[in-house]
Parts: structure tokens; sequence; C-alpha cells
């Protein structure tokens, strides 16, 4: 299985750190998963805005191509605004209402305080939700005083909580693996 390890802002550091961690505690538990990590800052970025799909730029054509044909994510996401960043949220515009269907999701979250760890159950899952992922219960929201100044994660609880999201992803991978994605509905 091909996962994705999708660091979903173009601006910061912190969910490139943390995705680097959650890299090697998949390992720990999987090294069978072909991993590789996507950060939405290498791409051109353009709105959605109603064109015929072939007419975007090669950027956002290679970028959907990437997530769409992909197996499970971990989707990392700073905290903008008391949401996700709008380049997020754009590249999600962009995929086929399918295209997430049944594969496994972890999230995690970083943001300037705490008071904003609730933007992940409000705002980010039910977006999932409606692609019908298989989202884990389990998630992981850290914030400034988790890093050090070099960005490495430093709270000993986050690492533990990054570790059981990761036992807990493989998992669902091997639900999803296990799982046709053809549908019995037409919806
Ligand atoms: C435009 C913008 C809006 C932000 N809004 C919030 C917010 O509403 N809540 C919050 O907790 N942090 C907010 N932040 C802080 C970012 O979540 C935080 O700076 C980022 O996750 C830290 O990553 P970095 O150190 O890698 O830049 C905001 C940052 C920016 C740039």
């Amino acid at each position: 299985m091909k996962i994705l390890l999708l660091d979903g802002t173009i601006i910061g550091r912190k969910t490139g750190a943390i995705l680097e961690q959650v890299e090697q505690y998949i390992k720990e538990f999987d090294t069978n998963l072909e991993i590789e990590q996507l950060h939405l800052a290498d791409f051109d970025h353009q709105f959605v805005d109603g064109r015929p799909f072939d007419q975007y730029n090669d950027d956002m054509k290679k970028l959907v191509k990437t997530i769409e044909e992909a197996d499970g994510y971990i989707l990392a996401t700073p905290i903008f605004q008391g949401s996700i960043p709008g380049v997020l949220k754009n590249t999600f515009d962009f995929l086929h209402p399918k295209a997430l269907r049944y594969k496994p999701v972890s999230i995690v979250a970083n943001g300037g305080t705490y008071q904003h760890h609730l933007v992940v159950e409000n705002q980010l899952k039910p977006i999932l939700d409606y692609f019908r992922a298989l989202v884990t219960p389990n998630y992981v929201y850290t914030h400034a005083g988790h890093f050090d100044k070099e960005n490495k994660i430093i709270d000993e609880n986050v690492h533990e909580r990054l570790r059981e999201m990761a036992r807990v992803f493989v998992k669902y991978c091997e639900l999803s693996k296990n799982l046709p994605k053809e549908t019995i509905d037409q919806h």
C-alpha cells in the first residue's frame, strides 16, 4: 500500500516535522508500507474555478493524481483562523468525491494555542466523512510548546500519542486493503 504523508500548508515547518516523526513510528509497526511525503508548499496552486480539469497547470494535475492514487494518508494541517488553511480546502475541492473512499486517514494538527484542537473534530473530520474515508479515532494536536527551537518534538506525551496513532493507522490500512472500494449502492 502507498501511504501519503500530506503536509497541508504552504507556510510553516511544524506540520512537516510531525510527519517526519510519524513516518518513523509507522515504520515501527509496518515495514511493508510504501511511504511518500507530499508538501503542498512544493506546488504552484490554482483555485478550483470550474474550468475543465485538463486546463489546470501540471502541478495541480500532479497533485490530484498523487493524492488520488495513494491508498492511505496521514494528513497534517496547521490551524488558520480557527480552521484549516485555504490551500488545503482548495486541494480537497479538486478531488473526486470517491477518491478517499474507505481509505485510512489519520490527522495531525498544529496550532498556536490549545484552544483550537476541536477544529479537527468540527471542521476537518466532517470533510473526511463526506469522502467516507476511514478516519482513525486517534488524532494528535500539537502547539508551539511541544517543540524545541529546531521544531523537534520534545513532549513525551505527544510522542506516545503519535506512536499509538501509527499503531492504529496500520491496522486501518489492513482493514482498507480487505475492503473492496466498489460499492453496492450508487452513491
Ligand atoms: C494566517 C494564520 C492564522 C492562524 N490562526 C490560528 C488560529 O486560529 N488558531 C491557532 O491556534 N493558531 C493559529 N495560527 C498559528 C498557526 O497554527 C501556527 O503558527 C502554526 O501551526 C505553527 O507552525 P509553524 O511554526 O511551522 O509556522 C495561525 C497562523 C497563521 C499564519
